[in-house]
């Protein structure tokens, strides 16, 4: 039950360490189901989903332990020689991610029993994809009682199209295939840099993957793999968001450790934004003082802009010069966050999976509600110009993915705080 209050703020000024990625460190924490023994994970952020990975690893039978010997946010995670191939209810509907431990299970124990997830702020969200390529690499499912369970011999590897490049589907097919017999080709996979990240930490645990990073990914199985030591992929939506901030107070921050390559089209978008953008070896410089110009903003599979940044955008968007038309093609429902901007005083239309956004000078501050992880940053982001005071509700949907949000917004001059007693919220 806690709330972040947030007051007008910027220039914004100095230097934010960027935390490894959320959405690769879920799945590297899955693959470790893969093999007995110790795996050591470095660069793991300290979020609540991370939290909730580890209580799914340990309802399956693995210990999940910090690495107090070294300060590199490493976790250890154990896995037992036999494992409890349960995922369960109480823990998949907090984080639907869990999902993951799906390929692992089939793949190392033949058999999961793995809650089905529903759907959630974003509308309808189908594991259909997933499940068809665990089909085709010899599984058997049945759904009852609300939960999905998989059998199968060993896996046998095959030649798999995915309908769309569903990033989790590619971990969970990557994941099961590491340990089929026989080859697997994956083609329409998704590109992300964090499906390249767990492939990586796969053929150092001893898979043989080609391709990741491409929508071809051909991987040829192995009988047994060795724990891991890996570390994870810095955060492009974290570094993101506070490029966003930047961009809507002004000033001069450098995000420490991001990675520009993995954010080249949102680049050229904050670029062509007015930002002043500056990728050097660690990092990425961005200046700005003035008044944002409007650019239209259409949401792709990776390497086009994120989904993830959508909410970003539209913040920043609602405080520009000019009108932009914002198109979501991922996910249904990703335009919940518009009422709140618009009680914050954002001139925001929405119809279907468009938004049409006219900018205005300054937002007014307004009690809002985050309704998950990125909007509620992005609502964050709006309090920075937004007259008054703003309060955002539902902080723990924040927390769900970013590391000392309040600690790293105030190191650069932003004016906010967290308040633990003040929400009333659900
Ligand atoms: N889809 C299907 N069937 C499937 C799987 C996906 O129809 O079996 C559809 C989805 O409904 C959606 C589209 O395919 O319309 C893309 O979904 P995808 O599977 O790529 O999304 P995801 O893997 O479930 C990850 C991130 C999300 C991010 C999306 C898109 C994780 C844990 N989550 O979700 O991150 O928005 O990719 O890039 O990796 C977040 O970090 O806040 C977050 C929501």
């Amino acid at each position: 039950m806690s709330q972040f209050v947030v007051r007008p703020s910027g220039p914004l000024l100095g230097r934010v360490p960027i935390q490894g990625a959320k959405n690769s460190a879920l799945k590297l924490m899955a693959a470790c189901l893969l093999a007995e023994g110790t795996s050591r994970l470095a660069n793991v952020p300290a979020i609540t989903d991370v939290e909730i990975m580890g209580e799914v690893l340990e309802a399956i039978g693995a210990t999940v332990a910090k690495d107090k010997a070294s300060e590199d946010g490493a976790l250890l995670i154990t896995t037992p020689a036999k494992c409890t191939p349960i995922a369960p209810y109480e823990l998949v509907e907090k984080m639907r991610a869990s999902v993951v431990v799906l390929g692992p299970l089939l793949a190392r124990h033949g058999a999961c029993r793995v809650s089905m997830p529903g759907g959630d702020d974003f509308g309808h969200r189908p594991i259909d994809i997933h499940l068809k390529a665990l089909v085709e690499l010899g599984v058997e499912f049945h759904t009852e009682h609300g939960y999905i369970e998989g059998r199968c011999d060993r896996l046998q590897g095959a030649k798999i199209v995915l309908d769309f490049p569903s990033h989790t589907a590619t971990d969970n097919v990557l994941m099961a295939a590491v340990l089929a017999k026989g080859t697997t080709v994956i083609d329409n996979a998704a590109r992300e840099p964090e499906v390249q990240d767990l492939a990586e930490m796969l053929i150092g645990m001893g898979a043989n993957i080609e391709g990741a990073g491409t929508s071809r990914i051909i991987v040829e199985g192995v009988d047994n793999l060795r724990p891991a030591d890996h570390a994870t992929v810095p955060d492009r939506v974290e570094a993101a968001t506070y490029l966003a901030a930047l961009g809507i107070a002004g000033g001069d921050v450098s995000v420490i450790g991001a990675r520009a390559d993995h954010m080249t089209m949102l680049l050229d978008k904050l670029a062509g934004m007015g930002l002043d953008i500056d990728p050097f070896p660690g990092g990425i410089r961005v200046r700005f003082l003035g008044r944002l110009s409007s650019v239209d903003v259409a949401t792709l599979p990776y390497p086009g802009v994120a989904t993830d940044y959508k909410p970003l955008l539209v913040t920043m968007l609602s405080v520009a010069d000019g009108v932009a038309i914002v198109s979501e093609n991922l996910f249904t429902g990703r335009f919940r966050y518009v009422d709140e901007l618009r009680r914050m005083g954002a001139d925001i239309r929405t119809e279907g999976h468009h938004a049409v956004v006219r900018g205005v000078k300054r937002l007014s501050g307004a009690p809002v509600r985050a309704p998950d992880i990125r909007a509620g940053a992005a609502l964050v982001l709006a309090g920075l110009v937004g007259d008054g005071e703003t309060t955002i509700a539902g902080a723990s949907h924040i927390d769900r993915g970013y590391e000392d949000f309040v600690g790293k917004l105030r190191s650069i001059g932003a004016d906010i705080t967290r308040d633990e007693t003040k929400d009333l919220g659900a």
